[in-house]
């Protein structure tokens, strides 16, 4: 199987799953890197790994799903099989959606559907929830919203300030992020309504 990753900014979690592929933990193709800011850390974290890049920038279109249809042909030209968004921060059109059904996964820096958003670790700590997490989930055509696929929850403790908590939620989407791709890979996600069930033996496609 063959994936893209879509990045806007620092492209953290796409390094993670750069070297996840590197090392075998995911078992897919990272066919390209997608990215619609051409200043973004994510582009130069893939060119140096060697992957194939594409930045489209949306102020050079005039509606958002002629953008979409730019990457969706792209990605039909790289034959990419499913799509991986870390920190992509647009929302995709129902359009794209359909062009890859259950295919594409999400990563939100909380609990959801708590806090979604751009900037879902700093609203979970400013309204003050004693507990925040991570969520991976599919995407659907509505923002940070589609059937979850697996979610790790992290304790705030009184000593916690918004960096410290930034970096306890990054380390914990490093690890399960690439988890949920190779699950995804296995064939081992079913959805069913708005819960997915991860089946125990992996069902290659
Ligand atoms: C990550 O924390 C991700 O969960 C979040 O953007 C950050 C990207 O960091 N995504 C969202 O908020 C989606 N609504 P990165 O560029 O270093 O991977």
């Amino acid at each position: 199987m063959k994936f893209s990753v879509f990045a806007s900014g620092n492209g953290t979690n796409l390094q993670a799953i750069i070297d996840a592929v590197k090392t075998g933990e995911i078992k897919a193709e990272l066919g390209l890197v997608f990215s619609d800011n051409k200043k973004s850390l994510a582009l130069k974290r893939a060119e140096e790994a060697g992957i194939k890049t594409l930045c489209l920038e949306y102020r050079n279109y005039t509606n958002k799903q002629s953008f979409d249809r730019d990457i969706v042909i792209a990605l039909k030209e790289h034959e990419i099989d499913f799509v991986v968004l870390a920190g992509y921060m647009r929302l995709l059109t129902p359009y794209f959606v359909e062009q890859f059904p259950r295919r594409i996964i999400n990563i939100h820096p909380s609990l959801l559907p708590s806090f979604k958003g751009i900037q879902g670790i700093k609203d979970a700590f400013t309204y003050g929830v004693k507990t925040t997490g991570v969520t991976v989930h599919f995407v659907d055509e509505k923002m940070d919203h589609g059937p979850i696929i697996l979610q790790e929850s992290l304790k705030i403790l009184s000593n916690d300030t918004l960096e410290s908590i930034e970096e306890k939620i990054h380390k914990i989407e490093h690890r399960i992020y690439p988890k949920a791709v190779q699950l995804f890979v296995e064939g081992r996600l079913r959805i069913k309504g708005r819960k997915v069930i991860v089946l125990d033996e992996p069902q290659f496609f």
